[in-house]
């Protein structure tokens, strides 16, 4: 590696900077510079200040956002900035004060001579000869048919995976008439039982069953759902299809628990704007807007299930899930 002076090899003319050359200019530069780590350290300071002084349980309003905890508020700020002042004092120190020099590293050509190159090809050739290979072409064909087959066995070992999926990814266990099923006392609930405001994670009847059966959560993990009961007024949507029998009943609604994203849980609910948001990324549902996405990465809004009452006043289900639940998978229409 060389070092040029400014201006050779064709490099546009060198344009000293400001710093370079006036000596008020750099002392400036330096004092910002100086000025910024010094903020930085205040904020470190502030931060520790912070967590000492702050209770842990405080909340704080944020215009537009309700309130937040005051400790996380203020550590995130004072941390941010001392990290913020650091990059930033470093980044003018080199762009205004450090040395301001081009470097050149010289290159060779990245192929071979012409002469190595055929010498090469020529030992390939007479390697080839040598080998007799092109006159046994028995041996040839048959060493071709092994290197094609034994790539076989790794297609074949990708059934280790387990079974192709069939309806699984887009069936759950609801079925008309399933009652719904309170999931942490596994009772019936009727819609009496729910005030406006409640919220209710709930499973289809009969789930333990087919858990002690399969010995997994897979079904549990595709047929939780959560019941919401609004003010039917409030109600903006549902995803009642035109024609149908409603798909809500007096004002209750019956989701997906399963976020569609990736799949975690959904449970938190924010019971006067009606929002569920995702604890994993933040992806955040109007239920009160047909489980439409108002915010965050997932694509799709929250499937709904169609409920009613049996004869005995308790909720059912009206039919199963009319798409798939969970997250997004390939031939998902
Ligand atoms: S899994 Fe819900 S936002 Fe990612």
């Amino acid at each position: 590696m060389t070092i040029e002076p400014h201006g050779a090899n064709d490099l546009p003319e060198h344009k000293p900077r400001r710093a370079d050359v006036d000596p008020r200019a750099a002392k400036r530069a330096e004092r910002q510079v100086g000025f910024m780590f010094l903020a930085s350290g205040l904020a470190s300071a502030a931060f520790i200040v912070a967590y000492i002084a702050t209770p842990i349980d405080d909340t704080i309003p944020l215009p537009g956002f309700g309130t937040t905890n005051a400790s996380n508020l203020f550590l995130g700020i004072s941390m941010g900035l001392a990290l913020f002042l650091i990059g930033a004092a470093a980044i003018h120190w080199a762009k205004k004060l450090m040395p301001d020099v081009e470097i050149i590293q010289e290159r060779s050509a990245e192929s071979s001579p012409d002469d190595e190159r055929g010498a090469l090809l020529d030992e390939y050739r007479r390697g080839v000869d040598e080998s007799t290979v092109k006159r046994r072409p028995f041996i040839l064909g048959s060493m071709v048919a092994a290197l094609g087959l034994a790539g076989l066995p790794a297609i074949v070992l990708l059934r280790d995976l387990g079974p192709l999926p069939g309806t699984v990814l887009r069936e759950t266990m609801w079925e008309p008439g399933m009652h719904i099923l309170i999931a942490e006392t596994q009772q019936k609930i009727r819609p009496e039982d729910m005030e406006v405001g409640t919220l209710v994670s709930a499973v289809p009847e009969g789930i333990e069953l087919v858990m002690e059966e399969e010995g997994n959560l897979n079904a549990l993990a595709k047929a939780a759902v959560m019941l919401i009961r609004m003010d039917p007024n409030e109600i903006v949507a549902d995803q009642t299809p035109e024609g149908q029998e409603p798909w809500t009943y007096q004002g209750i609604m019956c989701y997906s628990k399963i976020c569609t994203h990736v799949g975690c849980p959904l449970g938190l609910y924010e019971q006067l704007t009606h929002h569920m948001l995702c604890p994993c990324h933040q992806s955040t549902f109007d239920l009160a807007d047909a489980g439409n996405v108002i915010f965050g990465p997932a694509a799709r809004s929250l499937p709904q299930l169609a409920i009613t009452v049996d004869e005995d006043g308790y909720l059912v289900a009206r039919e199963g899930f009319a798409e798939p639940v969970g997250p997004s998978f390939w031939e998902r229409g």
